[in-house]
């Protein structure tokens, strides 16, 4: 009984990868040419949950934001806004801190991976991310969540904060959304380490591609990504035991809007001295708009600030009334 409703968020920590792009952004745009309600969040109130220089945020943010727009994301069809523009946030995230249990927090893998061996100097937002991401949703009543697979765990959460929510207090006033991973490349990996995803936050550059990088550096990137010695397979389950070549067939597939099965039929039996080049110009030929598209919404950041402005507006119309009823509910 409630209406369809897409929600989600990417963090303005850094360089947009096309791990963001392709298990993400490109998917936002596409779930809004499905004339679904979209709602779409530049998240810096989980940024910070690890220090970030506050101009670096500041530019960081604009960037994510052109990132979106030159993504496909239409600020005249989505909502799209910055987190901490809208306060209701971080009220319903306080709520649920007090509705979401310790032992559900120490299962999350991902704060494991951020914190690293010294947990004990880990934020306490790091920790209570997962509670913030749940109200980021739930305050729009969102229904359905577009995430890369590494965020599966974290929808379960807020499906579990929801539903123990509607049970403390015997209402049914949180819907529990479903977490859409979807395609080709719901996990692209590093292109140093077939073990871990492509993240803005790894130290390696060679590891990812940014979507600001120019032809020539993801050509050389592509060229030196590691892989074995094999040709392509003849089916793709000749991939199964081959991490790297699989994620570069995955995110071929995924830029050419293929599936993984299609991309080995056309590339049987060739080496990667082959496959690598073609790849390359694949991602050069998607992301030189989206960076272009960038660069020229980054020269006149007041335009990026009008719409990040009314964006916050039209979210601040849904989430202040759902807060002030949780509020409500709870006896405030
Ligand atoms: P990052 O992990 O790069 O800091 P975020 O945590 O801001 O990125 O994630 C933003 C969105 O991008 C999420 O939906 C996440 O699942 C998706 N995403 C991030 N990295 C990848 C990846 N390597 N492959 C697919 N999707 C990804
Ligand atoms: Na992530």
């Amino acid at each position: 009984n409630f209406t369809p409703r897409i929600f989600s968020g990417i963090q303005p920590s850094g360089n947009l990868t096309l791990g963001n792009y392709l298990g993400a952004l490109k998917r936002f745009a596409q779930k809004q040419d499905e004339g679904i309600e979209t709602i779409y969040c530049l998240v810096d109130m989980h940024a910070i949950t690890v220090w970030q220089d506050p101009e670096a945020l500041r530019r960081q943010t604009r960037e994510a934001a052109a990132a979106f727009i030159a993504s496909g994301v239409d600020p005249k069809r989505s909502i799209l806004f910055n987190q901490s523009q809208v306060g209701a946030h971080a009220e319903l995230a306080w709520l649920f801190n007090c509705t979401a249990r310790l032992g559900w927090m120490n299962r999350m893998t991902q704060f494991k991976d951020k914190a690293g061996k010294n947990a004990e100097k880990a934020s306490l937002g790091l920790y209570a991310y997962p509670a913030l991401m749940a109200a980021d949703i739930l305050l729009y009543h969102a229904t359905m969540v577009p995430v890369g697979e590494d965020q599966k765990q974290h929808v379960e959460l807020t499906r579990d904060i929801a539903n123990k929510f509607n049970h403390d207090f015997g209402v049914d006033f949180f819907p529990e959304p479903e977490p859409l991973i979807e395609g080709a490349a719901t996990r692209v990996m590093s292109l140093r380490d077939g073990s871990k995803k492509m993240s803005k936050s790894d130290p390696s550059d060679a590891s990812r591609i940014n979507l600001t990088d120019d032809a020539d550096t993801i050509a050389k990137k592509f060229r030196k990504a590691r892989t074995d010695a094999e040709p392509l397979p003849e089916t793709v389950e000749g991939l199964s035991e081959r991490p790297e070549a699989r994620n570069l067939v995955n995110i071929y597939a995924a830029l050419a809007d293929m599936t993984a099965a299609q991309v080995v039929a056309e590339f049987a039996g060739k080496g990667f001295g082959d496959f690598k080049p073609a790849l390359a110009d694949l991602a050069v030929e998607k992301l030189a708009p989206i960076s272009t598209e960038m660069k020229r919404l980054m020269d006149d950041v007041t335009e990026i600030d009008r719409i990040l402005g009314h964006g916050a507006e039209q979210a601040d119309a849904i989430a202040r009334p759902i807060v002030e009823k949780t509020y409500d509910i709870m006896g405030m």
